[in-house]
């Protein structure tokens, strides 16, 4: 039977109650109709499956299996490969526990450092973030197992997660908060969806129509289905009819009667009920034919992938020649963390990983001293004390330094950006003693580093994985290259972040007053200098860019823009580069960020090797949401295509004209200005035959107004509004109506 034909048999009842779970990790059989229930877990850097008691909290047990890189660590890899990599091995993990549904990608935008699930998110980007998403759903979903996207939309953080609402406009959530989403819908054809527990603008994401219909279903053609994040139900009828399916988790109380009862007093049609039954049923058939039940795994194959990929990961912010280490150097390697690494974030996401390899155990021959005590913020003098006596006799001092376990969670966001008291104290004892001094930095999200300028390298590996002890000495040895480039900025400070003033909101409102202006969107606008920006990763070897090309220099937005440009491998060693293509608005007349990342392609060289790198950048890449069309947009004009090694260190830049195809249609009034009807398409027209005709003349009589009076007049001009022209005496009443009817028809 297909869906269509099972659904027909369902009685309102069974429907009813199909579109909440069972229990914690499964939807409903309908055994009668031969519908089985499927079980989905928590990933999404591992498989986290509960055999006895359900959370999701990461309280109670799940099964042993691999801690893979979090995702914070996976999208400083700028690699989609790696993504792949990991939702392959991820999908064969699920098919051979028979799981049909992971709980992952985390899509959510990174507004704050502060987040306490930064770690499971990708970036302050959203185009990196939407690519690195898709990467690993289509990988995923190649194994026959759904993805879920997460958590849909504006839960950048976890104070007041379940009740709270992110206010925020039109133009920021369609730029910055959405695109992620899209892509993951778009290109990485994503079967599942899991809606946030907060609002927008008031309106839960539950039960949020302009979300989960007008845009997930209706502009982005999205037709798998949505689930709620765990207990994000506030009226479950509510929520079906703006097109939310299933409810999770379900258990004895999930019995559809709410959604049963409305479908009978005729406040929910029966036909939205269809819908979202019809698309559960889907799910469920599609799940039952990719089964492949004989898949077995290889556990000590995926623990190898877990350390390649936490190499691919890292990045070496501060490199001054000290690494990699060198033959004959004597090494200390000083910190809790270097015998206990940190490795994954606490939460839902909490992988049951029997042996995290530790830096200690995967190095030999090294001098260890523990430093500090990783509970405690203060500083132990007898510790300190033999680190300082170590980092004395050895020649390079290696600190694993970030942020304890109780500082990354789900469920709590940090109210400070530093790392505890006695690992600063440590670092600054030890670079005072041993100029050589490295830094090993392990954590989820940014932190402030006030000895940057006292240590000799810094590689920070964010929250590697269980392998991640293993990956950071084959780094620190230079068997493998560093070549991560960070997905977010490094502020210097917390003050500086665009959110500080408004993170994480008052009483439950969390107002997203900087708007689009998110990491480096923000520090680039305002000239601010930064720990590290965004995009920024160091290597063992040197990359040198030439032959940048672009196939046009003047398109229209229907057309597509081919940029090429070579890199090349100018130093010692194989290594990686990831290119990053911005792209800057020259000229605007709304506001904009600097320059955006629109493509990147990461590039493996051999010493010597030069590679063509290939972008295709479409309308897309100059538009802007323009809420007077609700759509994107493109105002003609000039723009730049950057080319970087970080989002400061542009190597190579070229201007091409864009002249934008679609004019603005909106609404005119006696308010509406001369400057905006320029952009009208009726109105350009208009206003051209009023200025060449005498009406506005007197704005021309500036001669006698001194230095800068034309600039100031135009502006001035720009600025009138049409009902003014009437008190000017350059139109009468009946001819402004006139004009205002015109220009609306
Ligand atoms: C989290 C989700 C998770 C779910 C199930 C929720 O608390 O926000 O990310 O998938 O629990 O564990």
């Amino acid at each position: 039977m297909n869906a269509r034909e099972i659904l027909k048999q369902m009685t309102l009842e069974e429907k009813a109650a199909f579109c909440s779970g069972r229990d914690f990790w499964h939807t409903k059989a309908v055994e009668r109709l031969g519908v089985p229930s499927v079980m989905m877990c928590d990933g999404p850097h591992g498989l986290r499956k509960q055999e006895g008691e359900g959370d999701h909290l990461g309280i109670n047990k799940s099964i042993e299996t691999v801690c893979y890189p979090t995702a914070a660590a996976l999208a400083s890899s700028f690699d989609r490969d790696v993504m792949a990599q990991l939702g392959e091995a991820l999908g064969k993990e699920c098919q051979a526990e028979n799981v049909g549904m992971l709980l992952g990608p985390g899509l959510n935008i990174k507004r704050s450092p502060l987040c306490g699930r930064n770690f499971e998110y990708f970036s302050e980007d959203p185009y990196l973030a939407g690519e690195m998403g898709a990467a690993y759903v289509q990988a995923l979903q190649k194994e026959g197992i759904a993805a879920c996207a997460k958590h849909f939309a504006c839960n950048s953080q976890e104070t007041r997660r379940m009740s709270g609402t992110s206010q925020v406009d039109e133009r920021t959530l369609h730029e910055i908060y959405l695109p992620a989403f899209e892509n993951v819908v778009k290109q990485g054809k994503t079967r599942s969806i899991m809606c946030a527990y907060n609002g927008i603008n008031d309106v839960f994401c539950a039960e949020n129509k302009t979300l989960l219909t007008d845009i997930l279903r209706e502009e982005w053609g999205y037709d798998g289905f949505v689930v709620t994040d765990w207990g994000a139900v506030k009226d479950r009828a509510k929520g079906v009819a703006s097109g939310l399916d299933l409810e999770m988790p379900g258990g004895p109380n999930a019995t559809g009667e709410d959604i049963l009862k409305a479908v009978q007093e005729g406040t929910l049609s029966e036909e939205a009920l269809d819908q979202a039954v019809l698309r559960l049923l889907r799910f469920v058939q599609e799940t039952m034919e990719q089964r492949k039940p004989d898949t077995v795994i290889d556990r000590e194959e995926n623990r190898a992938l877990a350390r390649a990929l936490a190499a691919e990961c890292a990045v070496l912010m501060k490199n001054e020649g000290t690494l990699p280490l060198k033959d004959g150097q004597s090494v200390a390697f000083i910190g809790e963390f270097a015998e206990k690494p940190r490795y994954q974030g606490a939460g839902s996401s909490h992988i049951n990983v029997p042996h995290p390899v530790s830096a200690l155990e995967a190095a030999s021959g090294v001098l260890y001293a523990r430093g500090y005590d990783a509970h405690s913020d203060q500083t132990d003098a007898a510790l300190l004390r033999e680190a300082v006596e170590a980092a004395k006799k050895a020649d390079i001092p290696v600190i694993f330094a970030g942020l304890p376990d109780a500082f990354e969670t789900e469920g709590a966001d940090r109210d400070h950006m530093r790392l505890p008291n006695n690992q600063n104290e440590l670092i600054a004892a030890v670079s005072a003693v041993n100029p050589n001094t490295v830094v090993v930095l392990h954590g989820g999200s940014p932190v402030e580093l006030p000895w940057l300028n006292q240590v000799s390298a810094v590689l920070c590996m964010y929250l590697g994985g269980e392998q991640v002890g293993a990956s950071t000495v084959d780094l620190l040895f230079g068997k493998k290259n560093p070549s991560g480039r960070l997905a977010e900025t490094w502020p210097l400070r917390l003050q500086d972040n665009p959110s500080y003033l408004n993170f994480p909101g008052e009483d439950g409102v969390v107002t997203y007053a900087e708007g689009i202006f998110v990491g480096y969107r923000y520090y680039d606008k305002k000239e601010m200098p930064v720990l590290f920006p965004f995009g920024h990763g160091l290597s063992y070897t040197q990359f040198e860019y030439s032959d940048f090309k672009l196939d046009q220099d003047k398109i229209q937005d229907t057309e597509k823009l081919k940029v090429t440009v070579t890199v090349k491998n100018a130093g010692p060693c194989p290594g990686k580069t990831a290119v990053q293509l911005y792209v800057r608005d020259v000229e605007s007349t709304v506001r904009r960020p600097v320059r955006e990342l629109k493509a990147f392609e990461k590039v493996s060289l051999q010493p010597g090797e030069s590679k063509k790198v290939s972008f295709t950048l479409d309308k897309r890449a100059f538009a802007y949401w323009e809420p007077k069309c609700h759509d994107f947009f493109v105002e003609s004009g000039a723009f730049v295509i950057e080319i970087g090694e970080s989002s400061r260190d542009i190597r190579c830049e070229k201007a091409v004209q864009v002249e934008g195809t679609t004019l603005l249609s909106f609404p005119v009034t006696e308010t509406t200005t001369i400057g905006q009807l320029l952009k009208h398409p009726k109105g350009k027209v208009i206003i051209g035959q009023m200025m060449s005709s005498s009406a506005m003349s007197h704005v021309d009589q500036t001669d006698s107004m001194g230095e800068g009076s034309e600039r100031m007049m135009q502006q001035m001009m720009l600025d009138i509004p049409l009902g003014a022209l009437v008190s000017y005496g350059r139109l009468t009443p009946e001819k402004l109506k006139a004009l205002i009817e015109t220009l609306n028809a």
